[in-house]
């Protein structure tokens, strides 16, 4: 566990350099857009994503190097639907990341562009790391179109689509977990997917590691659930409670505390289970993680 946490750190870290690096050097972008797309960037998130991807990489023989500018282009993509999700007009919460969201320091329309120019910029990104990693144009071009795919209508957005029309709903269980699987599932999942697919895994081991992020991913939610209960702000770094000032559909609200626990325990088990016996991938440190995330305070 204290390793998982080191790793996390130090890949963390590496990850914040890179995204700071790089936004520095947007020097065709507006000043004042720039700083609302670098506020939320580089305000520290935990960057379990890139982490992921990293893990990946590294769990199939390749360099963190190479897996590095996919990481921050789902960081800005990520970092693009918290921008947007924050908003009045969705879950119009105050604190994110330790600070005031973007549209309460920006406003509303620079908080709007700021989340597109993150989102657009990550595009180019992706292309520039494949070429970076010299990767084929068949595997550059699956990113690519994979990103629309799991970040895009069908994926992230389609879960919050459902996430809000589900406020004052009540849903059973299995609606539920669609609507987690999609609004956070997927990103995580293309995150895992990118390792595996700039690393040229086959077939097998990509199924392998699919199965195993669909239920790390649903866990992640699950847990933000009972964190949006049960966590400490000043830990999180966003509000406590704001679930249910919106009477959103959770876990907790669902099955209670407990339960959601239960049910993260066997996702992780779940998770767990899916890539630890497999011999073309060293799973150590993707299993570290997936405990971690199962005891994460924040
Ligand atoms: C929060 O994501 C939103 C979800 C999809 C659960 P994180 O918990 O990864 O937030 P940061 O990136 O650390 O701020
Ligand atoms: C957000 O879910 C998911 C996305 C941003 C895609 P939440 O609304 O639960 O995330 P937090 O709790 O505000 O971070
Ligand atoms: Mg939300
Ligand atoms: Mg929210
Ligand atoms: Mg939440």
């Amino acid at each position: 566990m204290i390793e998982a946490k080191a790793y996390i750190q130090k890949t963390a870290e590496m990850v914040h350099q890179e995204l700071d690096h790089m936004s520095r050097n947007w020097i065709d972008i507006p000043n004042n857009l720039k700083e609302s797309m670098r506020y939320s960037l580089l305000a520290g998130g935990k960057r379990i994503r890139p982490v992921l991807t990293i893990a990946t990489t590294e769990a199939l023989g390749g360099d963190a190097k190479i897996a590095l500018p996919f990481g921050c282009a789902i960081e800005m993509i990520h970092t693009y639907s918290l921008i947007h999700d924050d908003l009045p007009a969705m879950d119009d919460d105050d604190y994110r990341r330790g600070k005031w969201t973007n549209h309460k320091v920006f406003g509303e329309a620079m908080a709007i562009l700021a989340g597109d120019g993150l989102l657009t910029e990550a595009f180019g990104l992706l292309a520039s790391g494949a070429n970076a990693a010299n990767l084929s144009a068949p595997i550059a071009l699956e990113i690519i179109q994979d990103a629309t795919r799991y970040a895009g209508a069908r994926g992230m957005i389609n879960g919050q689509v459902q996430d809000m029309g589900n406020e004052n709903k009540s849903i059973t269980l299995q609606e539920l977990e669609e609507v987690h699987r999609r609004k956070t599932g997927d990103l995580i999942t293309f995150s895992i997917r990118i390792g595996a697919l700039i690393t040229g895994a086959n077939k097998e081991t990509l199924d392998a590691l699919m199965t195993f992020s669909y239920q790390l991913g649903l866990a992640f939610q699950i847990q933000d659930d009972i964190l949006d209960v049960v966590g400490d702000q000043a830990v999180i770094g966003k509000p406590v409670g704001s679930d249910e000032h919106n009477h959103k559909a959770t876990y907790p609200a669902l099955l209670g505390i407990e339960e959601s626990k239960r049910r993260l325990q066997e996702c992780i088990h779940s998770a767990r289970i899916s890539i630890q016996d497999r011999k073309d991938l060293n799973p150590t440190r993707l299993l570290e993680l997936a405990d971690y995330l199962l005891m994460r305070d924040r």
